[in-house]
């Protein structure tokens, strides 16, 4: 198989070295199970889980099935004052796999859109309840919550802020991030180092005063900037203040949710319960773009009320529980549950972690991390520049170990299929050892 002549120019790449990846493409043509095939027919294992949205596995049948039977029976229908019953339907799925008191999904179609409404909604909340001056929101340094304005406000990567920064969101703060190397390098698991990190939110408290601070936003184990677990009782401390000083708790759940720790939520593997969940990427594995900010009853309560003919929340997005999504949503809900997905990824962490960590011997390598089936390999940067070597382990991978992986600047990232086989994962890895020893 080979994809037809077609210009590399129009298509400008997100996340991407468009110049680096026009000048040496890398293609995908199909995939299936555990593989891609690329343009040349190769077959490529996937050991990042599409982007860690597909821990089924690609082209799941009974996924596949759902939404060509959705498309053919209601392709879309607003939302805007009239219902699809898939929406409702998923909506009450969802919030049954969720944490006790979860009751109620706002759909909308990625995590950068799940994140902007938990923000809103925050802001709604304390407004409604007639605290209208809770309007600061808090992040963390290297916390990633998406592309859009509030999200990059709220996040903590430079590269994501820096050509934005006039016009992030005033009234933001952010915690400090729990990375240290010297305290933490290999650890596996949760650090046992770096709990009292979360006192800082106190410090935050008493500078601005808790009466202006709407909500506080984290990812439970953090993913994009390099896999970054929660120190051990940290995101308890972080529950307790917030608590004690009405803040709401958002957990960015984006990654976190449908397994990839080895839980439904991080919340129910890390027994806190915060006041908003964001997710999108597994909510449908990744087939249709989707994601929903989850709330709980006395968030839902406080700001839909008033007169019936006013609109509560001015709030919504064109494809808010599209159909076909909702379908896809449905079916992996429930594929999730037949097939005991997340059981079976929790079974496969102990697999998983002695894997990734028998490369710590490396000499290209400073640090490893890991929680669930999530982890990072952190590289030295080679003295061309960073990032140098992370993208060259990438293209090596794909060219000659037929294997795709993602590099976050010099950290490779992985997110094996919650249906792995444990020889896919020590596959995986022996890959990454050659793909080591070769690079620069
Ligand atoms: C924690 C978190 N929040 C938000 C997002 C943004 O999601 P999307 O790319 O679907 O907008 C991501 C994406 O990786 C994420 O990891």
């Amino acid at each position: 198989m080979s994809l037809p002549n077609i210009p590399l120019s129009p298509f400008w790449m997100p996340f991407t070295t468009n110049q680096d990846f026009k000048a040496n493409p890398r293609f995908i043509a199909r995939a299936e199970g555990h593989y891609y095939w690329s343009d040349d027919n190769r077959k490529i294992y996937d050991s990042f889980s599409g982007l860690w949205t597909t821990g089924l596995g690609h082209c799941h049948p009974k996924i596949v099935e759902a939404v060509q039977k959705q498309v053919a029976e209601l392709d879309y229908a607003m939302t805007f004052q009239m219902g699809n019953f898939k929406a409702f339907d998923l909506a009450e799925r969802l919030c049954k796999m969720a944490p006790d008191g979860f009751e109620h999904a706002f759909f909308c179609n990625s995590g950068s859109e799940a994140v902007e409404t938990a923000l809103k909604i925050a802001l709604a909340y304390h407004r409604a309840k007639g605290e209208a001056t809770r309007t600061r929101l808090i992040g963390r340094e290297r916390g990633y919550h998406g592309v859009n304005f509030g999200g990059i406000s709220v996040g903590g990567i430079s590269a994501n802020r820096k050509t934005f920064s006039p016009c992030l969101i005033p009234g933001v703060d952010h915690l400090p991030h729990t990375f240290n190397l010297s305290e933490s390098a290999f650890s596996k698991g949760l650090p046992k180092w770096g709990a009292h990190l979360a006192d800082e939110l106190e410090r935050l408290c008493a500078l601005h005063d808790p009466s202006n601070i709407a909500a506080v936003i984290v990812e439970p184990a953090a993913g994009s900037t390099g896999i970054l677990p929660p120190p051990e009782g940290y995101l308890k401390r972080l529950r307790e203040i917030c608590t004690r000083h009405g803040i709401l708790l958002i957990f960015d759940e984006v990654i976190n949710a449908f397994g990839r720790i080895g839980a439904s939520f991080a919340a129910e593997r890390f027994g806190v319960t915060p006041d908003i969940i964001t997710t999108a990427k597994g909510l449908t594995n990744g087939v249709i773009p989707m994601g929903a900010a989850i709330v709980t009853g006395e968030i839902y309560n406080t700001i839909v009320q008033g007169p019936p003919h006013i609109i509560e929340l001015f709030h919504g997005y064109t494809y808010s529980g599209h159909p076909i999504a909702a379908a896809a949503g449905l079916a992996t809900l429930e594929v999730y549950e037949e097939e005991g997905s997340f059981e079976e990824a929790k079974s496969l962490e102990p697999i998983f972690e002695e894997a990734i960590h028998a490369l710590a011997d490396h000499p290209k390598v400073i640090d490893i991390r890991n929680i669930g089936l999530m982890g990072a390999i952190e590289l030295i940067p080679h003295e061309g520049g960073p990032g140098l070597r992370g993208l060259e382990a990438h293209k090596h991978c794909f060219w000659h170990e037929d294997m795709v992986i993602r590099n976050g600047a010099d950290i490779l990232q992985f997110s094996p299929f919650l249906n792995s086989k444990p020889d896919d994962i020590y596959m995986t890895f022996d890959k990454i050892r050659r793909t080591l020893d070769a690079i620069i």
